[in-house]
């Protein structure tokens, strides 16, 4: 009877574990946050241009336990090979570009303006020798998809990695971009990455 009553026991401790486990993930789900609402590429009525030159984006890539991510300004959004995708540049020497290169998808997170401290430290401090993923004003969730995005964000774009190409100095037209913008010849990485989903704050 004993034996039976601690097994019983063990059996209601793992179950208990296991919802407990269960329901703390399922916070860190994007599907699951209330007022950011999950759409597609039709709902954005953004300005694009402005949306990332001016306001800025933070790009995102890796998995919930190792992810970086970096502010980035130089980008587009578009249409490409029948999809709707971004384009993205991220320099080597970024840590951010160990990420990109690596895996599969990336998010761009959008905020508003009472967030630029946000943009302003994540485009200044390096994940090499900053802990980013414990950076206290950015609330880490995941995507259903396994990527990682942040909960203070006012619009997330997923993206799926499609192509990428190290842009070339041979391929300048204007030849005083390379001389200007790449003195030190890090040319970027040139991502394009198909837009899968949209969450928009409600
Ligand atoms: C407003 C702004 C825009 C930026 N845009 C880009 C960009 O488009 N591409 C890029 O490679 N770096 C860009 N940077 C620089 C990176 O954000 C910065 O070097 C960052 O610290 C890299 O972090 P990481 O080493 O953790 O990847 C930008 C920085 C700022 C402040």
């Amino acid at each position: 009877m004993k034996v039976i009553k601690t097994k019983i026991k063990i059996v209601f401790f793992i179950v208990i574990n296991i919802l407990i486990s269960s329901s703390c993930n399922s916070q860190n789900k994007i599907v699951n946050m209330r007022d950011l609402k999950k759409t597609n590429w039709e709902a954005l009525n953004e300005n694009a241009v402005k949306l990332i030159g001016k306001d800025w984006m933070l790009i995102t890539a890796g998995k919930i336990n190792d992810y970086n991510m970096m502010t980035a300004s130089w980008g587009a959004l578009g249409w490409l090979w029948e999809k709707p995708v971004s384009f993205i540049f991220v320099r080597p020497q970024r840590y951010t570009h160990k990420f990109t290169e690596r895996e599969d998808y990336y998010t761009l997170c959008f905020f508003d303006e009472n967030n630029r401290e946000i943009l302003s430290k994540m485009g200044t401090v390096s994940g090499r020798n900053f802990d980013k993923m414990n950076y206290e004003q950015l609330t880490a969730i995941e995507t259903d998809n396994g990527s990682v995005a942040f909960a203070e964000a006012r619009i997330i774009i997923e993206c799926k990695k499609l192509y990428a190409t190290k842009i070339k100095e041979d391929d300048f037209v204007d030849e005083k971009i390379p001389a200007k913008v790449y003195p030190t010849r890090d040319f970027h990485t040139m991502y394009v990455g198909e837009i899968l989903n949209v969450w928009i704050r409600e």
